[in-house]
């Protein structure tokens, strides 16, 4: 396990996978039920922009980097800067003396947006980062930090008592058969939560191998499923050992409060973090995609 998301953290596919990360939780507190999350590729939860592996890539003075600089500026629009809100809130409570230096993981993004009664169950299988992580997290009867194979743990945690929720599964991909595992365990935990809604973010560095796995996914017995893919450059320039211009969610059971606003965030993510010029259609620029995988 080399994989470290200090690297990358804040970048354009962190910002789109957390800005509808946020968004899913947004919509579970439209109602008083308490809602539950598995996050089962955690991370360490909380990054520095300053520390020296974010200055080696600066990835994420393209990501955030530039949001808030739109943000700043006044450049967002309305629609857009709402859709924004619960991430954009999230990312400035970590920095609260102003200015921005801190980026919240997946972790600290979920633990933010949490209400008293709801849970989260974080699962991080690298030994140190599973310290650090429950370091970030602290004392919090909300949240519980698990060293172990997030794949695993779907089959312990599923159902949960609260029958509403959500899992995201953000693996690193550094084993080549990722894809096949997150079919798996889609598969199977879709069995055991039924009306869970399920969040597979994948980088998109083949695009063949994002076709299959889609297909693959329109065979399985689903609810409702979407696929969002999200290229920040013409996918054409997707090149093998390049960095990462696209990347995607497959979402099932989506919440409809992320739907509803779906088109105008995306919009306005690719407005601003675009580095190729804007296009409706793949093979003439960036663009985002929603596909329907599976109806309701
Ligand atoms: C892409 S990072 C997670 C980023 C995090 N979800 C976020 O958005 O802030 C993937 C993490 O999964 C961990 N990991 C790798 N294989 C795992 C497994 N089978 N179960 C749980 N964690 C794993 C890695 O150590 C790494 O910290």
């Amino acid at each position: 396990m080399n994989y470290r998301h200090a690297y990358h953290a804040g970048n354009f596919a962190d910002v789109f996978k957390h800005a509808i990360l946020a968004l899913c939780l947004e919509h579970f507190k439209t109602k008083d039920k308490p809602f539950f999350v598995l996050d089962t590729h955690a991370g360490i939860g909380r990054y520095d922009l300053s520390g020296i592996e974010a200055g080696k890539t600066g990835e994420w003075q393209d990501g955030i980097g530039r949001l808030q600089d739109a943000a700043t500026r006044g450049a967002l629009s309305p629609v857009l800067l709402d859709a924004l809100r619960p991430y954009l809130d999230a990312v400035a409570a970590e920095n609260p003396a102003g200015g921005f230096r801190v980026y919240p993981g997946s972790p600290c993004l979920s633990q933010h947006l949490l209400r008293d009664n709801d849970r989260l169950f974080l699962c991080e299988l690298h030994a140190e980062d599973e310290q650090t992580l429950w370091q970030t997290v602290g004392r919090d009867k909300r949240v519980k930090v698990e060293h172990r194979d997030g794949y695993e743990a779907l089959k312990a945690v599923l159902p949960p008592k609260e029958r509403r929720g959500m899992v995201l599964i953000d693996p690193p991909f550094e084993q080549p058969d990722e894809f096949d595992a997150m079919e798996r365990a889609l598969a199977d935990g879709v069995k055991r939560w039924a009306s869970g809604c399920f969040a597979l973010w994948y980088p998109i560095k083949d695009r063949l191998e994002i076709a299959t796995f889609h297909a693959h996914l329109e065979t399985l017995d689903l609810p409702e499923t979407v696929a969002l893919d999200f290229y920040i450059r013409d996918p054409q320039q997707i090149m093998p050992g390049s960095s990462l211009i696209g990347c995607g969610y497959v979402l099932v059971n989506p919440p409809y409060g992320l739907m509803r606003v779906i088109e105008p965030l995306m919009d306005g993510l690719l407005a601003n973090l675009r580095q190729d010029t804007p296009s409706r259609v793949a093979g003439k620029g960036a663009f985002w995609r929603l596909q329907t995988l599976k109806y309701a």
